[in-house]
């Protein structure tokens, strides 16, 4: 009954919704790769958590022609994880998947290198003055790493990767499209507007995006309404509690403390995690990337500050020294 995750992903690279600066360098390189029958260079990417990284894998390897094996960071505990994935599961040219490459233990980080560099595991047999290392060949394979935090990626593995790429935030109009385009694959009548109006709200963020649509879908059904339209799509995320632009009750909390207790900032990040009962790692990954992206943050060297976009569009005067900024 239910669809699992990433049922409806796209397939192709065509089908894949904005990033279109990487879908035009992958095009050059996946055809470039195929042209000389080698794998394609080692990928990394990076960005927030939701837009599609492991979507991407899972189109290169599509396009490249070859399987794709999955794995995390978290699931590779021991240098053994690692070898028997290299050495079972992988054949010529497949690509290896590892979400949350940044943790991945920096054992096995380091069993890693050789296989990047060189295609080759080295394993140690025996132990103390009998020990030997043995180097076993292992498939020519594309290693695909993702990312939420590129700062938590080592030096050494990340010149590892030929390929270095970021995925940027969705504009409300690719968002729109790309639920449209969902809307059919489900048998859903969507209007232009509610779509939009879905985009607008999901802080650029593919997943947010399909699971709102799911949600209004909900609520439109409930009110025997075949078609999604506007009105029913805004009554349903002002329920859900999303402002004009995505902002959780969370969102709003932070920056009113921003502006209430602290004027505007600067403020460290852990004196404002302490302010809201929250956790200095969630803010820096979950909020402030898009109230940054909005341009209503900023990351200062003295702390987080706010900017008049932020005052705006919570209903607040701007201060002066702001505005002779
Ligand atoms: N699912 C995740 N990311 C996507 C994208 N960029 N386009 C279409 N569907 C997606």
């Amino acid at each position: 009954m239910t669809q699992p995750a990433g049922a409806n992903r796209p397939k192709r690279l065509a089908d894949y919704v904005g990033q279109d600066k990487l879908k035009r360098k992958l095009e050059v390189y996946i055809q470039a790769a195929k042209g000389r029958a080698q794998a394609l260079d080692h990928v990394l990417v990076f960005g927030p958590p939701g837009l599609g990284k492991t979507t991407l894998a899972h189109i290169i390897a599509y396009e490249m022609g070859v399987g794709i094996r999955p794995t995390s960071g978290p699931a590779i505990e021991k240098p053994g994880d690692l070898a028997a994935i290299l050495t079972n599961s992988l054949e010529e040219g497949d690509v290896l998947f590892i979400d949350e490459i940044h943790r991945l233990g920096r054992v096995a980080e380091e069993h890693l290198y050789p296989a990047m560099e060189d295609f080759r595991l080295d394993i140690v047999i025996g132990q103390g003055p009998a020990a030997r290392s043995i180097q076993l060949p292992i498939p020519r394979f594309t290693l695909i790493g993702a990312t939420t935090r590129p700062g938590l990626i080592t030096q050494p593995m990340r010149s590892r990767f030929g390929i270095v790429e970021h995925l940027e935030y969705y504009s409300p109009e690719e968002l729109a499209t790309s639920l449209e385009k969902e809307a059919i694959l489900q048998g859903l009548e969507i209007s232009p507007e509610a779509a939009f109006e879905i985009g607008a709200r999901s802080r650029g963020t593919m997943r947010i995006a399909k699971n709102l649509l799911n949600r209004v879908r909900d609520y439109a059904q409930v009110a025997g309404e075949s078609r999604i339209y506007a009105a029913r799509t805004q009554a349903a995320l002002d329920q859900l509690g999303l402002d004009t632009v995505g902002l959780t009750e969370r969102d709003k909390k932070l920056l009113e403390t921003m502006i209430q207790k602290f004027a505007g900032g600067p403020v460290g990040l852990e004196t404002l995690a302490t302010a809201i009962s929250e956790d200095a790692l969630t803010i820096e990954d979950l909020y402030e990337p898009y109230l940054i992206q909005l341009g209503f943050m900023k990351r200062t060297s003295r702390g987080r500050v706010l900017t008049p976009l932020a005052y705006d569009h919570l209903g607040y005067a701007i201060p002066q020294d702001l505005l002779l900024e």
